[in-house]
């Protein structure tokens, strides 16, 4: 459920009219709803904990504006990171730093040391060479990291190849085979206070029973650490869950998610972590868009609107859809192909989609943007960086400037050896 709404036929973000967004901070530019971000981090949190001890961390990567960072921390989140940069975000935003986990696959030593001196509350390893690194740099400062293993369970999660993490062949984690051998040589380093596993097998998860394969693969390998006399306290089971991104789809919800965990979990006697990226955010926001033109096709129409492939990526990385609608409602149908300006063919949101009828000049959104979609914006085609507005009942704040081409432009230079 979200708070983008029609009201006397004008699309609404709770109680904000979009058509208002659109004249006083102009288009392209993200809207988020705040009672849409918190109903999500509520129901998240209420089906996990059903599981027992839980502990939720947002995953950054997903949207990691200050602002919704902030609606995040307020609901009791912590964070997932997977940079020093994301890292510097979350403490910015407000969030504790013992609820901050670093995930990511190429912590540099650098970004490791930041995370010790930041003093956050878990290092999730990726290998045993990075778990070797962060001891002794942890050693060196007279500290001990809390760290957890993650584990490549080797299950297809069925979903787009770009977005799948826990397959044997994919870089993620150590093989589940050599976890034991790997984790009882890390537990032995004075530096690191190994207490527990980790997985993520990958995003936009359309049905529970890969993670439940996977779930189950990790608590025999807790028991089997057990056994070997070592300590497990903890087990981040990652993120994962999709979002409804068609009209009539019917992903697992948290709640159906939160019953599997518990029934899985069952007796592990830990506290369960976990990193929702997508399912938090990801119909928190939209992308609102002006038709540029309406251009005749041989087929279909081809509507340009003035958002692009720069803006949400989505759509040419990985034919993601994203349901498209005018911002005046209308009864009146079309079939377009919808595209935006930038000049490579990739640059197109949908073929042949049937969507509300749309001219010059209109406004329409992209739907389900608020999950990898300002975040992942360039500047190609020296295109403005697209704004993002948080909207709160009746008000709303520009919560990310629209950083102009302009400006971009001047932060390169030309040197001196080739002006004349
Ligand atoms: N934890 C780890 C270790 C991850 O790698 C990810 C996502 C998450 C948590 C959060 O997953 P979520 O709950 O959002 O599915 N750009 C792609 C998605 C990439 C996901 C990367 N990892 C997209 O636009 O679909």
């Amino acid at each position: 459920m979200n708070h983008f709404d029609y009201r006397n036929g004008i699309l609404h973000c709770e109680d904000v009219p979009l058509t208002d967004i659109a004249r006083h901070v102009g288009t392209p530019v993200y809207v988020y709803s705040r009672a849409t971000l918190e109903r999500h981090a509520q129901v998240f949190q209420k089906a996990v904990a059903q599981a027992g001890k839980v502990d939720v961390a947002f995953a950054v990567k997903a949207n990691p504006n200050l602002a919704v960072l902030r609606v995040l921390a307020r609901e009791g989140m912590g964070a997932d990171v997977v940079s020093g940069g994301e890292l510097e975000r979350a403490l910015a935003a407000g969030m504790a730093p013992e609820r901050i986990v670093f995930s990511g696959v190429g912590k540099t030593g650098v970004e490791l040391a930041q995370g010790l001196d930041r003093d956050i509350g878990q290092f999730n390893i990726e290998s045993e060479e990075e778990g070797m690194e962060l001891a002794a740099i942890a050693a060196a400062k007279g500290l001990v990291a809390d760290a957890v293993l993650r584990v490549n369970p080797d299950v297809d999660a069925g979903t787009h190849a770009k977005i799948s993490t826990g397959k044997a062949e994919n870089k993620f984690g150590v093989p589940i085979g050599h976890a034991i051998a790997i984790y009882t040589r890390l537990a032995a380093l004075p530096g690191l206070n190994m207490r527990g596993v980790a997985l993520h097998i990958g995003s936009m998860l359309e049905n529970l029973e890969p993670l439940a394969a996977a779930f189950g693969r990790i608590g025999t390998l807790v028991e089997t650490i057990r056994s070997g006399g070592l300590s497990v306290s903890h087990v981040d089971l990652g993120g994962g869950l999709g979002v409804p991104y068609r009209p009539g789809e019917n992903p697992p919800t948290p709640e159906d998610y939160g019953a599997m965990v518990a029934r899985v979990t069952k007796g592990w006697d830990v506290t369960l972590m976990f990193e929702p990226g997508r399912v938090i955010v990801g119909n928190a926001g939209v992308l609102l868009t002006s038709v540029i033109r309406v251009k005749p096709g041989i087929q279909h129409p081809f509507v340009i609107v003035d958002a692009a492939m720069n803006d949400l990526a989505r759509p040419a990385l990985y034919d993601a859809y994203h349901h498209f609608d005018p911002v005046a409602q209308t009864r009146e149908m079309m079939t377009a192909n919808i595209v935006g300006p930038v000049c490579e063919s990739a640059d197109t949101f949908a073929m042949a989609r049937e969507c509300g009828a749309v001219r010059a000049g209109d406004l329409a959104v992209f739907r389900t943007a608020g999950a990898y979609g300002a975040t992942m914006a360039s500047t190609y085609n020296s295109r403005a960086l697209v704004p993002e507005v948080l909207v709160d009942g009746g008000r709303y704040a520009v919560v990310a400037d629209r950083i102009a081409a302009a400006t971009i432009m001047g932060a390169e230079r030309v040197p001196e050896w080739l002006m004349s």
